[in-house]
C-alpha cells in the first residue's frame, strides 16, 4: 500500500504573501500527520520564497513520521541539511525564476557532482532520492550516483490537456518504474498530482509514495473555506 508524503510548501507561500507568521506549515504538518501522511516534505530554496530555516529546524523537532527535505544539490544548502539531518533528501534542480521545480535532474550529465553529494548526505546517515524524469537512461544514472531512491516526476503527465497525451505520459511512467524496479530503486512519485489524475496511478503497485502538496492546500481552502467563514461570523455576531 503506497504511503502519502505532504508537501507543505505551499502553505508557507500563503503566510509569505503577508510577510506574517500564519498560517504555519509547522502546524500544517501536525495535522497532516494526524489525518495519516506518513511524511512531511519542505523545500528549503535558495531564494527562502516560502519554506525558511525555522521552519526546516522546527519540524526536524516536531516531525513524527518521516522529514522529506527537498533541495538543490548546492553547498550552502548541503551544509544546513548535513547539520539538520532530516530522515530523507530529495535532490531536485532549481531555478531562481520558475514557480516551481520545472522538471527532473540531469544525472547523467553531471553524474560526478551527484555521486558526490550524494556520497556526503548518505555519509551523514540520511536518505537520498534523485528527482528526475521518467527517463530509463536518467534512472540508471541515478542508480550509478547511488541515490536509495528515485521521485519520477509527474508534472508531464498532470499538465497533458488531452486524453492520448496523458496515455502517452503515463506510459513513459510505467516504464521508469519498471527499470527502477528492476534495479531495486526505492520509487516515489509527485508533482501536479490531484484528485483526479492520481486515480491512474491505482495500479503501479511498485510506487511507495507520493509526495503531493499544491492540489491539498487548494483543497483544504475551499472545503475549510465555509467553516472558516461561519466562525468569523461567530465571533463578530456576538460582540
Ligand atoms: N515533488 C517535487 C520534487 C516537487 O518539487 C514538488 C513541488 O514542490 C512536489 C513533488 C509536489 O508537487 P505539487 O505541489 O504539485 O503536489
Amino acid at each position: 500500500m503506497a504511503r502519502l508524503a505532504v508537501n507543505v510548501d505551499h502553505v508557507a507561500t500563503v503566510r509569505q504573501a503577508r510577510g506574517g507568521d500564519e498560517p504555519d506549515p509547522v502546524l500544517a504538518a501536525g495535522l497532516a500527520e494526524l489525518a495519516g501522511a506518513e511524511g512531511i516534505i519542505c523545500h528549503l530554496r535558495e531564494d527562502r520564497r516560502h519554506i525558511n530555516e525555522r521552519d526546516l529546524r522546527i519540524l526536524r523537532q516536531t516531525v513524527k513520521t518521516r522529514l522529506n527535505m527537498e533541495m538543490a544539490a548546492v553547498d550552502e544548502i548541503v551544509e544546513i541539511a548535513l547539520d539538520v539531518k532530516p530522515d530523507l533528501v530529495t535532490l531536485v534542480p532549481e531555478k531562481r525564476q520558475e514557480l516551481t521545480t520545472e522538471g527532473g535532474l540531469d544525472v547523467r550529465a553531471q553524474s560526478g557532482h551527484y555521486r558526490d553529494v550524494v556520497e556526503r548526505l548518505k555519509g551523514a546517515g540520511i536518505q537520498v532520492s534523485l528527482f528526475i524524469d521518467p527517463d530509463p537512461d536518467q534512472i540508471q544514472a541515478a542508480h550509478q550516483c547511488g541515490a536509495d531512491i528515485v521521485e519520477i516526476h509527474t508534472g508531464h503527465y498532470s499538465e497533458s490537456h488531452s486524453e492520448p497525451k496523458a496515455v502517452e505520459q503515463f506510459g513513459r511512467i510505467v516504464k521508469a518504474v519498471e527499470s527502477a524496479t528492476k534495479l531495486d530503486l526505492g520509487i516515489s512519485a509527485g508533482h501536479g498530482l490531484n484528485y483526479v489524475n492520481v486515480k491512474r496511478f491505482k495500479d503501479l503497485s511498485h510506487i511507495e509514495e507520493y509526495s503531493i502538496g499544491h492540489s491539498i492546500v487548494a483543497m483544504a481552502v475551499l472545503i475549510g473555506f465555509e467553516q472558516a467563514v461561519r466562525k468569523m461570523i461567530d465571533l463578530v455576531k456576538n460582540f
